[in-house]
């Protein structure tokens, strides 16, 4: 079963709290929060203030996913926040060795974001470092977009990776996530599913976790 976090993206940003609640009470274990900075990615979402308030409204995993240029320069701002996983893009990173233990150093997990045209390979030598891989499986930058179909099979080369090296690796999936597809990414070998418009746009968005998180 996928580890489920619902993207606040796609939530209300008036009705925060509300949302904290709703995840609270489901069944997602974590909570995907996109920082972005209008340099990295075209679009600017929201920063350390907002992180630091979420944290104080959930019960769940913070999962950070920082979209900004020199991510280093805002590590412990993060950790302060409240972040338990804080990941970084490959793209973003001139040194990502040291950035990732500097990550682990303040005592967080630490990711690594991947853009649609980076290939698995390009962080073959960190592999090892990291605690979680991100696939973007859109381009970064805004929800609602459509899934890239052919990230289904760079998910099952970095598992081969991860497998092959014996290590215990994440694999979340950021971008396009639906109920239609979601069974195809656990079976490539998603262990985390990222899920903003799904969630926050459904209905029912406790029941549309629920049935994520039942997948497969
Ligand atoms: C995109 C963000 C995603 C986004 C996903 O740049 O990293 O986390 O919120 O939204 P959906 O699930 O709507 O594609
Ligand atoms: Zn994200």
């Amino acid at each position: 079963m996928p580890i489920v976090a619902p993207s606040f993206l796609a939530a209300d940003f008036l009705q925060l709290d509300k949302a904290c609640e709703l995840v609270n009470r489901s069944q997602a274990e974590w909570l995907h929060l996109d920082v972005m900075d209008g340099r990295f990615v075209p679009n600017i979402s929201f920063g350390i203030p907002v992180v630091s308030a979420i944290r104080k409204a959930t019960t769940k995993v913070c999962d950070v996913h920082l979209m900004i240029e020199e991510p280093e320069r805002y590590t412990e701002a993060f950790k302060a926040a409240g972040a338990d996983v804080l990941t970084v893009h490959a793209e973003a990173c001139r040194h990502l060795h040291r950035n990732l233990q500097q990550i682990k150093a303040l005592g967080m997990k630490a990711g690594i974001a991947l853009n649609p045209h980076t290939p698995v390979a390009a962080i073959d030598e960190v592999l090892e470092d990291a605690d979680l891989v991100c696939i973007m499986t859109v381009n970064p930058g805004f929800g609602g977009q459509k899934f890239i179909h052919s990230m289904l099979k760079k998910v099952e080369r970095l598992k081969a990776s991860i497998l092959k090296k014996g290590g215990e690796t994440l694999i979340e999936i950021d971008g396009g996530v639906t109920l239609e597809n979601a069974a195809a990414l656990v079976n490539a070998g998603a262990d985390v599913l990222v899920a903003g418009n799904t969630v926050f746009g459904a209905k029912d968005p406790e029941a549309t976790i629920a049935l994520l998180k039942n997948i497969v």
